[in-house]
């Protein structure tokens, strides 16, 4: 099938690539002339890993990049939004990128003769597709959903790092069509990933990759407030999770205790939830819990710290960790900003090492001193937080002797040497 892609970031490129490895013929729109070029080299514009393999075996003969609309929806039957849904300053969802792009899609449909099928798969929040992209698609095209053109709502479950695995193995495919026409075609694409799908309509379709993420955060935030409670008491609650994990009705995914979750989907996602919810007029309490609870929880590893050296006025203490979970280079909401932010505001000196996301946190924080290994970060220091549960990590042991004092509070349970003055932040 043709299939064009609106935007290329990192759910429409990882989408890009893993459609044309199904065999399907692929145009990326982007207004960002630079990303077509990217593309239309067989580079990524962002790192995801098996990505450029993809893009190298796919680009100028399955994909091909454009920024022009008109084009690339006249010679593909479906045409996926994937742009970009930040959150604006009250934490609600920003619509703006998706507006733009339904507008751009709905002129060029206007061009064209055939049924065209545009499906959302950026994340929205539920009655966006219907009430929104919809009416703007019908208005810019002049012609009617369902008669003159499909619509429908196909949410991603991709982990970063992890993206164009999932994209392959998908737990669930979730199809939200407005008519039969829209659902066969969109199902047809998946149709080599031989995985069950749900259909079902547009709005609950964005429900459920909601409740997905919001669920997910749930239970993190509910195993970090069990593991500060049971930390109380001296009782271990990864011992604690793995046996109430046993349990098939709960799982043992996603109960790690720690200084919490962050990227580009969690802590977004549930306030827009909640943002939607309070339009409703309902209060979201046990929501609305689950973000405080991740914005208290790093905070505590600041309290560890004072209780155990006083003031942090001219301290010297290390971040290992920046990037917001191990294996990749993204800090957006990583739970080592609010700790930063803290320290610096509280007189410290940071020494931070990440693996991979040094440069992407200097522009956030320009005057910390960044090493390019632990040793380096940890010299002189007179304590060391743990921010990222990164693989290299947890061998580290003879390295924090070169610490003024090797004191370590742990904020994600990747320590295991005794040699040292160790702290967990629950365990
Ligand atoms: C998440 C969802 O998993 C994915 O399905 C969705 O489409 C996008 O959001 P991602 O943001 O890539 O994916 O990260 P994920 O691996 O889920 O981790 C999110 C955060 O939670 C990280 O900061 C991680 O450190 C933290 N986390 C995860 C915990 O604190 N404890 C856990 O048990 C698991």
């Amino acid at each position: 099938m043709n299939v064009s892609v609106v935007g290329s970031g990192y759910v429409g490129t990882v989408s890009a690539a893993c459609f044309a490895d199904l065999g399907h013929n692929v145009v990326c729109i982007d207004i960002d002339a630079k990303k077509v070029d990217m593309i239309n080299r067989g580079e990524p514009p962002i790192y995801e890993e098996g990505l450029e393999k993809l893009l190298k075996k796919h680009a100028g003969k399955k994909i091909k990049a454009t920024s022009n609309y008109n084009e690339a929806v006249a010679s593909t039957d479906i045409s996926f939004i994937c742009v970009g849904t930040p959150s604006d300053a009250q934490g609600n969802i920003d619509l703006s990128i998706i507006k733009a792009a339904s507008k751009s899609l709905g002129e060029a449909i206007s061009l064209k003769k055939n049924y065209h099928v545009v499906v959302v798969k950026s994340t929205v929040v539920p009655e966006t597709t219907e009430n929104i992209v919809i009416p703007i698609i019908e208005k810019a095209s002049g012609k009617q959903v369902g008669v003159d053109f499909g619509a429908a709502m196909n949410p991603e479950f991709l982990r970063e790092g992890k993206a164009v695995y999932d994209f392959n193995h998908p737990d669930k495919i979730v199809v939200g069509a407005v008519d039969q026409r829209s659902d066969d075609l969109v199902c047809s694409l998946y149709s080599r990933l031989d995985r069950e799908i749900t259909h079902t309509n547009p709005r609950t379709a964005e429900m459920i990759k909601y409740v997905n993420n919001a669920f997910l955060a749930t239970k993190i935030s509910f195993a970090n407030e069990i593991g500060n409670i049971c930390k109380k008491m001296d009782i271990d609650t990864y011992q604690v999770m793995e046996a109430v994990g046993k349990d098939i009705r709960i799982s043992s995914q996603f109960l790690n205790s720690g200084a919490g979750f962050g990227g580009s989907c969690f802590p977004k996602d549930v306030k827009a939830i909640i943002g939607k919810a309070k339009e409703l007029e309902y209060k979201p309490g046990l929501l609305e819990s689950v973000i405080e609870i991740n914005e208290k929880q790093p905070l505590l590893m600041i309290d560890m710290l004072e209780s155990k050296i006083g003031s942090l006025k001219g301290k010297k203490i290390s971040v290992l960790g920046l990037a917001f979970k191990n294996d990749t280079d993204d800090i957006r909401e990583s739970r080592s900003i609010p700790v930063i932010k803290t320290l610096i505001d509280k007189g410290a000196i940071v020494s931070a090492y990440d693996p991979m996301a040094c440069d992407n946190m200097r522009n956030i924080f320009e005057d910390i001193a960044y090493y390019s290994s632990t040793v380096q970060a940890l010299e002189n220091t007179d304590a060391c937080l743990i921010m990222t549960e990164w693989e290299e990590f947890k061998d580290l042991c003879s390295e924090f002797k070169v610490m003024h004092r090797p004191l370590v509070i742990d904020g994600r349970n990747v320590i295991h040497c005794k040699e040292i003055e160790y702290i967990g932040l629950c365990w």
